[in-house]
């Protein structure tokens, strides 16, 4: 078997369209077609999703193959996300990935969305050396993850309410922001002073919890419009930054507390939220002071990408794990 296989990789857990091609662990390309029309939403709308990514997987795998240079003869395997994520829009990938398999006779590998995300660093230098603590913080979950060998996650801690994306996107909603919040908040934080204070949570232990931040931020909001009603338009900013300072850190609170507890110094943060500028500023500064090795996967890796699921898959080729034509989509695992 070759131990640098070529492979076409699919993701489509959610509301982003990706493929890749991984050939020998390295990313020869890495195709995203996004959804805009959440937005309208304000939210992702399942149907919606499914729709656009049955629009968008035919071009998106073949601009893939095409940037990639590589013809479909000269593939070793196909590999998409199994779950979790949106039924119907796992559906579509994993649809796809099946009968483009079935028709040029390749071996399916399937790929767990959230151990992809932490083997993100995987595509690209440094990578970390095992055993490393990585922080997995996205739209649906946010764990604390002891990866011991490329496949052997242990969680360790998680959320027991909203992952930290939710909370984003949640209080996002309240100040009238577009989904996918997160990333406007981060834009708009950058001019803001975090002048209030929003709850921390008191949670013991390593798992988190961020439903009393919504909380604090809606009671905060009432009681300001109160007083004065364009106390929102005239604080956006602050109020921004006040709501970004709070979750980033809950998130390296906890990450510390791991890093303590477990006594490992390779430290990783991956997922959407990974993306965050206070929270890449805050780990690398928190890294210094610790002594610790941090790992921040480039942008393109910590939102949903298919060369992720390429790198996993990756590891799976080498150990020989391969499905059937029988696999089906799960929303959950
Ligand atoms: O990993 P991901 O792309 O999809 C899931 O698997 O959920 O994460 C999406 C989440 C959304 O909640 C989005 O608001 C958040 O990541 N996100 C951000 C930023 N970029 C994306 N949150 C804060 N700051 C950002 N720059
Ligand atoms: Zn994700």
């Amino acid at each position: 078997m070759n131990s640098n296989p070529t492979i076409l990789a699919i993701e489509s857990s959610c509301d982003d369209t990706s493929a890749a091609v991984v050939s020998g662990g390295e990313v020869l390309s890495n195709v995203t077609a996004g959804q805009a029309i959440h937005a309208e939403f304000g939210g992702v709308v399942p149907e919606h999703a499914s729709r656009a990514h049955q629009r968008n997987i035919v071009p998106t795998v073949a601009v893939a193959l095409k940037r990639a240079n590589v013809l479909p003869e000269e593939l070793d395997a196909v590999a998409f996300t199994r779950g979790p994520g949106l039924i119907g829009s796992l559906m579509v990938g994993v649809s796809f990935a099946k009968a483009f398999a079935l028709a040029r006779g390749l071996p399916l590998i399937e790929v767990d969305h959230m151990k992809a995300h932490v083997l993100a660093h995987f595509a690209e230098d440094p990578k970390p050396r095992f055993p490393f603590l990585c922080l997995v913080v996205s739209g649906g979950h946010t764990q604390l993850v002891v990866v011991n060998s490329p496949l052997d996650h242990e969680i360790i801690g998680k959320t027991i309410d909203d992952a930290a994306g939710e909370a984003f996107d949640k209080t996002g909603k309240m100040l009238g922001l577009d989904y996918p919040a997160g990333p406007r908040i981060d834009k708009l934080a950058a001019s803001g002073k975090p002048v209030l204070a929003f709850a921390r949570p008191k949670m013991d232990g390593l798992d988190f919890s961020f439903s009393g931040l919504k909380t604090s931020v809606l009671y905060t909001l009432r009681k300001e419009i109160e007083q004065s009603p364009n106390y929102l338009q005239d604080n956006l900013a602050d109020i921004c930054a006040g709501v970004q300072q709070a979750i980033v850190d809950i998130l390296i609170h906890k990450i510390t507390k791991a890093a303590e507890q477990t006594g490992i110094k390779e430290i990783a943060v991956a997922g959407g939220v990974a993306a965050n500028s206070g929270l890449r500023k805050a780990l690398e500064q928190r890294g210094q002071e610790k002594g610790w090795n941090v790992y921040i996967p480039k942008l393109a890796y910590c939102t949903d990408n298919a060369a992720m699921i390429g790198v996993t898959a990756t590891f799976k080729y080498q150990l020989g794990q391969f499905v059937g034509q029988e696999v089906a989509p799960a929303a959950r695992l």
